[in-house]
């Protein structure tokens, strides 16, 4: 299975979304990010940073993979969409986001609409808005939703998923009850 995580907007989540996907159901990770904090977490076994000019490496499609790509659309990125089972679009719920996010979209359906749209780090009910926004625009793309939450932050301390947390008991089980299984839905739609 190939995922790609990709949005033009950063700080959406995407490198964070990428790890617990990796760590949950033992994917490894490409990335072009110039500073990836990936690196401090994962082993050569499951990560491969690619130089700005580098070719991304030509993967076996029966290994499962995802990409964790930021910046413009270019050739190296145009290649990797066309090839990917399914693009993860993760995105705020702020104006700005939402903006780049739809031109994000619009730009990558052209290659590739096995798109993912994710309600990333909401509070409350902006998932609400995210959704009424993406249908405003007349997509018909799933939309996830991954609530704000510590645990993101915790998987990169504590080199775990936020299932293995939730399973290790006490207050977390409580805390990351429902960022597990909001991920866990996601997880098992990208793998039936
Ligand atoms: N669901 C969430 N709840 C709370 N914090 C989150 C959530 N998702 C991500 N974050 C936080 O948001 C920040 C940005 O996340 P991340 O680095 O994963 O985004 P990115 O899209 O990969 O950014 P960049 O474009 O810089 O690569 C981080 O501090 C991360 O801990
Ligand atoms: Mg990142």
């Amino acid at each position: 299975m190939i995922i790609t995580i990709y949005n033009f907007k950063g700080g959406v989540g995407k490198t964070s979304i990428a790890l617990n996907f990796a760590l949950t159901a033992e994917y490894g990770i490409i990335t072009n990010d110039v500073y990836s904090p990936l690196e401090s977490v994962l082993s050569e076994k499951q990560y491969i940073k690619v130089e700005p000019d580098e070719d991304f490496p030509d993967i076996p499609k029966k290994l499962n993979i995802i990409y964790d790509l930021g910046g413009h659309i270019d050739k190296r990125a145009i290649k990797i969409i066309k090839k990917s089972d399914y693009i993860l679009i993760p995105t705020l719920s702020d104006f700005l986001s939402l903006k780049v996010t739809i031109n994000a979209i619009l730009e990558i359906e052209i290659y590739n609409n096995k798109i993912i749209i994710i309600g990333n780090g909401t509070h409350k009910s902006e998932i609400k808005h995210i959704k009424k926004v993406i249908r405003d625009c007349k997509f018909n793309y799933p939309l996830f939703e991954l609530k704000k939450s510590k645990a993101f932050i915790n998987i990169f301390r504590e080199q775990k998923s936020i299932g293995k947390m939730t399973k290790e008991g006490g207050l977390k089980a409580y805390h990351y009850k429902v960022i597990n299984e909001q991920f866990d839905k996601l997880i098992k739609y990208i793998e039936e």
